[in-house]
């Protein structure tokens, strides 16, 4: 049994990745102008940690295909580190050389959507990221491992947290900085929340998990209350709640980065994000790509200050 920490975080890292997840599932071609713009009004806002990019086949996700154009023409903001997907060497030397900071390498808890998601097991993923991980040391570059499906997957279904345990333990003997949580689909229910991030207690400081909620069942603030209540203060949120997985067919997108302020603004936990620039950023977005702003907090705020 997990011994919950007394008092909730004074502050929380909230990772931005909009730019990248959020994006990555839209079917009409976006500018690189648009990315750009939507990275750097994003560095504006206070956000420290951006996911900018994703080195992945451009045959497997055509809408990450400029990520070297949108790292080469985005404005380095001081304080804010910049990610990108790299799923294997050929995608770290591409993102090494477009000035990323930090490398993510990814797989997941379910062999299905391992297979389908990046083409190989597992255990082959975690093989195939050795080369990726001592590459990236070498370079002086940080390492995240995100892992889907932790707490559902599309295609297997219920996905034990023995399994979440095994893949934590794996990405940690490689080396990885921190380790990312995800609920891919967005199934996932606070209870069992507490559970994954329990069982994964004495195995990887919870201090250095994140929480990467999909809010498709609308569970995702309150997942990241339990979250939160179990020690965990990282999480990853996308502006507008853009966001969806290729490979994860009916999960919508990530919790909305303004929702995620609302809700820390309110605990009193500090960001160091302005909520009101990042409702701006969502607006912007939205109307870039011709969508419904899918945060909750942000077109409220929008409306109450058209009619003061
Ligand atoms: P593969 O087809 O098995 O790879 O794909 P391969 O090594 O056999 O190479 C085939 C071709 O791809 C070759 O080109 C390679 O050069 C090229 P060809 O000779 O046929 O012209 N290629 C690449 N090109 C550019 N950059 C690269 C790269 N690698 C190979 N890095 C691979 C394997 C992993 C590459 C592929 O499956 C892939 O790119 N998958 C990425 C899928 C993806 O991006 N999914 C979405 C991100 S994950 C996510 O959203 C979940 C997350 O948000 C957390 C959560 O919510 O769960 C992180
Ligand atoms: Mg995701």
């Amino acid at each position: 049994m997990l011994k919950l920490p007394e008092q909730l975080p004074k502050q929380v890292k909230i990772v931005e990745v909009a730019p990248r997840d959020g994006l990555q599932n839209e079917k009409a071609v976006i500018s690189t102008q648009t990315k750009i713009a939507l990275i750097d009004q994003l560095a504006d806002a206070g956000v420290s940690h951006i996911e900018a990019a994703s080195f992945v086949s451009p045959k497997w996700v055509p809408q990450m295909a400029d990520s070297t154009a949108v790292m080469q023409g985005i404005t380095r903001f001081q304080g804010t580190r910049y990610s990108a997907l790299t799923p294997n060497l050929q995608g770290f030397e591409a993102a090494l050389a477009a000035g990323v900071d930090e490398v993510v390498i990814f797989t997941a808890a379910s062999e299905a959507f391992t297979q389908k998601n990046i083409n190989c097991s597992i255990a082959q993923s975690v093989v195939r990221f050795e080369g990726v991980v001592r590459a990236a040391q070498a370079a002086g570059l940080t390492v995240r491992g995100s892992i889907s499906c932790c707490l559902g997957c599309p295609y297997q279904g219920d996905v034990p947290a023995a399994d979440v345990v095994r893949v934590v333990s794996s990405l940690k003997d490689l080396g990885c900085d921190e380790i990312d949580i995800a609920d891919t689909i967005g199934v996932g229910t606070a209870e069992q929340v507490k559970r994954v991030y329990a069982a994964l207690d004495n195995i990887f400081p919870l201090s250095k998990l994140s929480g990467h909620f999909h809010d498709t069942y609308g569970q995702a603030l309150t997942n990241i209350y339990a979250a939160l209540q179990c020690g965990v203060h990282i999480f990853h949120s996308s502006v507008a709640g853009l966001g969806g997985c290729p490979y994860a067919l009916g999960a919508t997108g990530n919790v909305a980065t303004e929702d995620v302020l609302y809700l820390m603004q309110g605990l009193g936990i500090e960001t160091g994000i302005d909520l009101a620039k990042v409702v701006k950023v969502g607006d912007f977005i939205s109307q870039a790509l011709g969508r419904s702003n899918q945060s909750r907090v942000g077109p409220a705020l929008l409306a109450r200050n058209a009619r003061l």
